[in-house]
């Protein structure tokens, strides 16, 4: 994933050799004896301390369940406690080698609702190793593991049957699980799938063939792990997302950053993706020193022979790399918020050390975790995995996760809490993108505002049903149209008569009912109104949302702030009655919640003051910022 606080600690530094390095990622739960699989691992390939064997044999002895052998799973819950703290997502990792391969494990808790830990550790995954019980077969647990690994770029899978012992190592047992594992993951486009005979607690096949399975003639699992071939991300086209510009003094300015894919070498001709700006790499340098070339995953500095414009963020290329360049593409995403996904909404979106606006403009389909079919659905909850286009703010640069998982990969950030919302893997640009143009026109909303003798605003109302959005709305409108002003109203109820017909109240309606809105009221500002708009538009977000479309300084957001009692007393339209009712699902203030704005423009207070001084009190604030003279 391209958040820093989720990537590995960078175990390359510690390994320095130069055997490849492989990460594989370990899914089952620990009844199916995970822990004592990557226990026995660590403790067979050498990795296990001399202190912490120590440890091991007295525990064994006392808390074991092994009847005084070494009990491998309390060594992994030693080590469980030295996970990495700024590691927010729970996937632990833990790092060993052997003389032909450096291992980094990425470990997830197996339980289901960690779909989203398991999407992590995999999207940086080499392999996969998903365990089963030889006496419970291959349980929708399992299936779902296989799924997200395939979603999430791993390339090969080992299907480890353990606890083979317990089914006196009978060979039909196992070839039958492997053969319905095949079958499921036929078509998951994974580069290899090996199932191994296993028992972890004995340590059978698991670092070197079992006399006891001598009808298997494959590897052991340490074995299986070091025949993988790591991807060879030096083999792709050069990318290299600038982390910060480094200008010490006058006379230099280097990028620095970390190489994510390919090579680069002093003489070499790089790009700015996305523009036409190009240079020679003239230095490279590194904390050792000056160096010829770098490959991926090299800490350099790149200082170029000409003074191009390149900022954080901005993405160093090759010239004839194929990446795409776009501002909507087509993305699978794991979700990953108590609160579902509704399209339309607006996060942030961080690819690589970029970071912009993004909303999901059209949730395509919901993959069935456990089948892998392809299901409608009109919003994501908590683990879900959905498909859907994503519009951003500006076009970004990236590639098909399927060519680099670098930088095919995001993030989505929920704007108010700063929280990861989901992780995602780009598929495929939409074309569309590069084919709508922005039209300048010669006529500028400064000119056009300029006719009226006014500034342009928005005022934004936002309250409760029978708050007094409305009420308030059109005393102000009269009062500005007395004075010369040229305003239009956009009420609730009357864009839903037009051209928010299709919408009702759902979630996901109403954020596109005040995106639509948003965007009206845009246009408004842009030819010189003052747009007086009454929603209850509930959400945080989408107020936000409204915000950022609207041209900067024109919104003005007016909370109307009627407690919902008070609302419930006056019940203008009898709405508030047919909904206590169960008449009318999902009304706000009754069960669809309303999130207070927290620093509106203006606080109305409908209790203590009329109608009329409420909008003079508009008027008041209105002259304060200029927007009337
Ligand atoms: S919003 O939530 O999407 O901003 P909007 O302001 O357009 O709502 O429409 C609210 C009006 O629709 C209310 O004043 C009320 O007359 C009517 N209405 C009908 N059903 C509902 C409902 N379930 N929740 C809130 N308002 C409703």
């Amino acid at each position: 994933m391209p958040d820093g606080r989720m990537e590995p600690p960078d175990a390359d530094a510690a390994l320095e050799t130069d055997r490849r390095l492989v990460r594989f990622l370990t899914c089952g739960s620990v009844d199916d004896g995970k822990s004592t699989l990557i226990g026995r691992l660590l403790y067979e390939a050498g990795a296990v301390m001399g202190d912490q064997l120590e440890t091991l044999k007295a525990e064994s002895g006392r808390f074991g369940t092994t009847g005084g052998d070494l009990d491998f799973s309390l060594l992994l819950d030693g080590l469980e406690d030295e996970r990495q703290q700024h590691i927010t997502i729970d996937v632990a990792y833990r790092y060993f080698s052997t003389p032909r391969r450096n291992f980094i494990i990425a470990d997830t808790p197996g339980h289901e609702q960690y779909t989203r830990n398991m999407a992590i550790g995999a999207s940086t995954a080499d392999a996969a190793v998903l365990l089963v019980d030889a006496r419970k077969g291959i349980l929708p647990q399992t299936r779902r593991h296989t799924l997200i690994c395939s979603l999430f770029g791993v390339r090969h899978v080992v299907l480890a049957v353990n606890k083979l012992d317990l089914r006196g190592f009978d060979q039909e047992v196992f070839e039958q699980l492997a053969a319905e594992f095949r079958q499921f993951a036929v078509d998951m486009k994974f580069s290899s799938i090996t199932a191994i005979p296993l028992s972890a607690r004995f340590g059978d096949n698991v670092t070197a063939s079992s006399p006891r399975t001598a009808w298997y003639a494959g590897p052991s699992l340490l074995e299986c792990l070091e025949g993988i071939e790591p991807e060879a991300t030096e083999e792709l086209h050069f990318r290299f997302p600038v982390q910060w510009v480094n200008r010490p003094t006058q006379e230099f300015r280097g990028f620095a950053g970390t190489v994510t894919a390919g090579t680069v070498a002093v003489g070499d001709i790089v790009q700015v993706m996305g523009s036409a700006r190009a240079s020679r790499i003239k230095e490279i340098s590194t904390f050792d020193g000056a160096r010829e070339w770098a490959a991926a995953n090299d800490a350099v500095t790149l200082v170029l022979h000409d003074e191009i414009d390149v900022s954080r963020g901005d993405l160093l290329v090759t010239p004839d790399a194929p990446t795409e360049f776009a501002d909507q593409f087509a993305a699978h995403l794991v979700w990953m918020r108590e609160d579902s996904l509704v399209p339309g909404r607006a996060y942030w979106l961080k690819l690589g050390t970029r970071t912009v606006s993004a909303t999901i403009t059209a949730l395509k389909h919901r993959v069935d975790i456990e089948t892998g079919a392809h299901v409608a659905a009109r919003a994501l909850e908590l683990n879900e995995i959905g498909f859907c286009n994503i519009a951003t703010s500006v076009p970004i640069a990236f590639d098909a996760f399927e060519r680099n998982r670098d930088t095919g990969a995001f993030i989505l950030i929920d704007r108010l809490t700063n929280d990861t919302a989901a992780a995602g893997t780009i598929s495929f640009a939409l074309r569309r993108a590069s084919n709508i143009h922005w039209h300048e026109s010669t006529v500028t909303p400064t000119q056009r505002a300029d006719l009226k003798g006014h500034r342009p605003a928005i005022l934004w109302f936002t309250g409760l049903s029978g708050a007094g959005k409305s009420t308030v709305a059109n005393l102000l409108e009269q009062k500005l149209l007395a004075i010369g002003c040229h305003t239009m109203l956009l009420d609730g109820d009357n864009v839903r008569h037009g051209l928010n017909r299709d919408l009702g109240f759902t979630d996901a309606d109403r954020v596109e009912n005040i995106r639509r809105v948003g965007e009206v009221a845009r246009l408004m500002g842009d030819a010189g109104l003052i747009a007086i708009c009454a929603f209850i538009s509930p959400f945080r977000a989408d107020r936000q949302m409204a915000r950022e479309i609207a041209a900067p300084h024109e919104f003005i957001e007016v909370f109307v702030d009627t407690p919902i009692d008070e609302c419930i007393r006056r019940d203008p339209k009898g709405l508030y009655a047919k909904a206590q009712g169960g008449i009318i699902p999902n009304f706000t203030g009754i069960d669809s919640a309303y999130e207070p704005p927290r620093q509106p423009e203006v606080r109305l207070n409908t209790l203590e003051c009329d109608p009329e001084r409420l909008a003079d009190q508009l008027l008041a604030e209105l002259r304060r910022r200029g927007v009337l003279a």
